[in-house]
């Protein structure tokens, strides 16, 4: 495993590996320890989008791990494949650094940089995926279950980067995933082909939010405007009614039902704050997650 840009290009195995890892480090640094194992290494982190989870989730995983991170915005060197080719950079990068990790617009930014780069290449989100976050999530759902296997997971929202990522790591892990958005918005036919090509019947599509959360045990969201749609914010909040996450829809779910979100969450549109402060969200342990799974991340793919 050189890189990490896509939940489908990992094995069960090896996703399982890096969560048995993510655990272990938890723990580990939670009971004060340290692991040092990237002394010396650097992660270049290139955003063309902002970010505060994911970050700085990375660049204090860095720091634990005895390593550093450089925070490079796109206008610091001229754009990303704008001042110079991406196969360029990445492999001046190579020469410098250890890792890349970077949050870009078009997916294939992250594939180029990898086929390019000598070092590993992270997706930290693009308008594509979102792995990072997926496995922060399932980590997180295993830790409040107990277990991943049979556990249904009703997304409700928008069909995007998190629902694709999310698709993937159900598929690939035990999980069903029951999707619910409006008309227009589902996610793409492929992704959902590739998911259920994976695992047979492990995700499922429709446009009734309720039908959805149906024997959920964990409903989950996203904003309705990702990073790059802010032009049709105004025809996606009217689209997207109906699909708040609300009392009222939680209601319809089991009574322990866990309410995720990957973050920043727009309250009143695609979640209330009601739901977002309530006993059944896992939300800020979810966030958490983030620097857990990221952490062993980093230690497998730079040390
Ligand atoms: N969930 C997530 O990726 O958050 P940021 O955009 O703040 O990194
Ligand atoms: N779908 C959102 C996720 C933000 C973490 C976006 O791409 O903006």
């Amino acid at each position: 495993m050189k890189d990490f840009l896509s939940i489908s290009d990992c094995s069960s195995e090896q996703l399982k590996e890096l969560l048995e890892l993510s655990v272990s480090l938890k723990k580990f640094y939670k009971d004060g320890k340290l692991d040092t194992c990237l002394a010396g290494k650097t992660l270049v982190m290139l955003f063309e989008k902002p970010s505060l989870r994911t970050r700085m989730s990375f660049q204090i995983a860095m720091t634990q791990l005895g390593g550093d991170g450089i925070y490079v915005k796109p206008e610091d060197i001229g754009g990303i494949g704008k001042r110079e080719p991406v196969k360029d950079l990445a492999r001046v990068l190579s020469r410098y650094a250890d890792g890349i990790m970077a949050r870009t617009f078009a997916h294939q930014t992250v594939i180029d940089l990898a086929e390019f780069s000598e070092i590993p290449v992270i997706n930290a989100l693009t308008d594509w995926s979102h792995p990072c976050q997926a496995m922060a999530d399932v980590m997180t759902i295993a830790e409040h279950f107990g277990k991943l296997d049979g556990i249904k997971i009703a997304y409700v929202g928008d069909g995007n980067n998190v629902t694709r990522s999310l698709a993937f790591a159900g598929a690939k892990l035990g999980m069903k995933v029951a999707i619910a958005s409006p008309k227009g918005y589902e996610l793409d036919s492929e992704s959902i082909a590739e998911a259920n090509e994976f695992s047979p019947g492990s995700t499922t599509q429709c446009n009734d939010a309720y039908e959805a959360v149906k024997d959920a045990d964990v409903i989950y969201t996203d904003t309705w405007v990702s990073m790059g749609q802010e032009e049709e914010k105004q025809k996606r909040i009217a689209d997207f009614a109906g699909f708040t996450v609300d009392e009222q829809l939680v209601a319809a779910a089991s009574t322990d039902v866990k309410i995720m979100h990957c973050l920043p969450a727009y309250r009143g549109l695609e979640i209330t704050d009601g739901v977002v402060e309530s006993k059944n969200s896992v939300i800020f342990d979810e966030a958490e997650n983030r620097l857990h799974f990221q952490r062993a991340l980093l230690k497998k793919l730079m040390s």
